[in-house]
């Protein structure tokens, strides 16, 4: 299969994590015989630098003309300390998700064995956890009127949502719940928000058709709790844009670490995969952010090709470094290793050069970092 996807690195550690998301894309394409071509372009901060704007016109072309697209961070801190700023690098991501349509966000919650003791929460409350974010992306507070008074005294961001919006989302949500355990929670804030109170009726309305999904309505504040309390009662969580952006950062520590989790966004027109994780400042140009939620997301944007097989493939190599302790300090704060350690470690087990049997592995093991050491990426050996 020949593919071509759009690459927006983006800031901080944006370009160190979506080369080793390449590398992992040739190691699929080397396996399989597919081929992926690349096209890179700019938005967020380093595009404010280079153009003045944070999503130049032709980046929004080659997404649209592209098959995917893969992104690796947006945001300055540069621009975060400054409320006056007029142009900002988020702005070129909310546009680009406006202009792909990308109204669903879809953030799954997975736990790894290998690193659970990372989690922040008790190994009791982690039982059962897992579940996956339907995170509507395009609409609500985010998209809604915004205005400062002529006196500077008083701001108001409007939420609006319609019954079309909700449904383009609640429907896929309702198939992904009949896919998985069969259950899905609606979050909002009902007791308070009339966008939330159309979020229930359509939600309901929905149910009646899909008697095989066990619905469960949930206010936002109790959510925020019950991802802390009892994690393992989630499937799918459908639930508007913001709640999503909330929700979605605290179920992210849960696993151990925020630099594992994936996402994807999709809509009418070219989707669009990237980590979770922000552009991590300080650790630019340092080599010690953790690639594997890129990685992931290369492996949700293989199965939305239809590349089952090689998504598959994608996931069982990440699980094999986090059993065998190849991380980056995130994970393995004593001895972690480089982002390009890790990406290359994940390409090799693809492509079987490190193999299953536990006998040499150490001695394989090795060998990759000789390969790093060979291709003068390696800062540890
Ligand atoms: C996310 C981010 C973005 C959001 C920011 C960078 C605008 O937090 O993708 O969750 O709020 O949607
Ligand atoms: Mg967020």
């Amino acid at each position: 299969m020949k593919k071509n996807i759009t690459i927006i690195a983006g800031d901080g550690i944006g370009p160190e994590v979506t080369r080793q998301g390449i590398a992992v894309l040739e190691a699929i394409a080397k396996k399989y015989g597919h081929t992926f071509q690349y096209k890179h372009c700019l938005m967020g901060g380093v595009a404010i630098e280079e153009t003045g704007s944070p999503l130049p016109e032709e980046t929004i072309t080659a997404c649209l003309a592209g098959d995917a697209v893969l992104l690796g961070a947006i945001g300055h801190p540069k621009y975060d300390n400054d409320p006056g700023a007029k142009v900002r690098p988020e702005q070129g991501l909310l546009q680009l998700r406006k202009a792909l349509e990308l109204f669903i966000n879809i953030r799954p919650v997975t736990m790894y064995p290998s690193i659970a003791h990372l989690s922040p929460l008790k190994d009791s409350r982690l039982k059962d956890v897992d579940f996956i974010i339907y995170r509507e992306l395009t609409g609500g507070i985010y998209f809604g009127k915004k205005e400062t008074s002529a006196d500077g005294n008083t701001a108001t961001d409007e939420c609006a949502y319609s019954v079309n919006e909700i449904l383009r989302i609640a429907r896929p949500a309702f198939a992904e719940a009949q896919k998985r355990r069969g259950k899905l929670t609606l979050v909002d804030k009902a007791n308070v928000l009339e966008t939330s109170r159309l979020w229930r009726k359509v939600v309901r309305e929905l149910s009646i058709i899909h008697p095989d999904v066990v619905v469960d309505y949930m206010y936002v504040d109790n959510a925020a709790m019950q991802v802390i309390l009892n994690p393992g009662q989630f499937d799918v969580i459908l639930t508007e844009n913001m709640f999503g952006d909330i929700i979605s950062d605290e179920a992210s520590v849960l696993c151990g670490s925020l630099g594992m989790l994936p996402s994807a966004s999709i809509g009418s027109k070219v989707p669009m995969f990237e980590p979770i994780h922000g552009s991590y400042p300080q650790a630019t140009g340092k080599n010690i952010a953790n690639p594997m939620g890129t990685i992931l997301s290369v492996a949700m944007m293989l199965q939305y090709f239809g590349m089952h097989e090689e998504a598959n493939d994608v996931k069982q190599a990440v699980q094999a470094a986090l059993e065998h302790g190849v991380t980056t300090q995130d994970i393995n704060t004593t001895n972690g290793y480089t982002t390009t350690q890790v990406g290359a470690f994940i390409c090799e087990r693809i492509l079987d050069a490190v193999t299953q049997e536990a006998d040499n592995y150490e001695e394989q093991v090795q060998n990759t970092y000789t390969y790093n050491i060979d291709l003068g990426q390696s800062t540890i050996i």
